[in-house]
């Protein structure tokens, strides 16, 4: 592999996302920490993010999985209400606003087995290892 090259990762197949339902969390590894991620699917195309609140750096769902508000237009963190726009990350409602969350990179393509969606991982953002990945 080149240095720029990235492994992808497979998160879901992408029939699991369906528009403002439910996520996908995925361990991950940041800054040396354990975290998680999260992938949802918004006005068709799937976002991921870091699970971390920009106010206080809590995990956004507290039932887990559900990072939609009941209109499914925005992403809501369960801890003080902060609302974020799906498609950016940027908050746009509630005690952070105009801060944003750490986005990550995504990917939809057909695989053998079907359309699935992949992670491409960057820097210090990383899936944390296979034996890990329960979350
Ligand atoms: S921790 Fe998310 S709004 Fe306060």
């Amino acid at each position: 592999m080149n240095a720029g090259e990235r492994q992808a990762m497979r998160v879901c197949a992408a029939g699991d996302l369906v528009d403002g339902g439910a996520g996908v969390r995925r361990a991950a590894r940041y800054l040396d920490g354990d975290a998680v991620v999260f992938f949802v699917r918004y006005d068709g195309h799937v976002y991921g993010y870091l699970n971390r609140c920009a106010h206080v750096p809590m995990e956004l769902d507290w039932v887990e999985g559900q990072f939609f508000e009941s209109s499914g237009l925005y992403l809501m963190c369960a801890t003080h209400g902060a609302i974020y726009a799906p498609d950016t990350g940027r908050c746009v409602g509630g005690p952070c606003r105009g801060a944003r969350l750490r986005r990550i990179e995504v990917e939809e393509r057909d695989t053998p087995e079907g359309r699935a969606v992949f992670w491409l991982p960057d820097g210090d953002l990383q899936p944390a290892p296979a034996d890990e990945q329960r979350c």
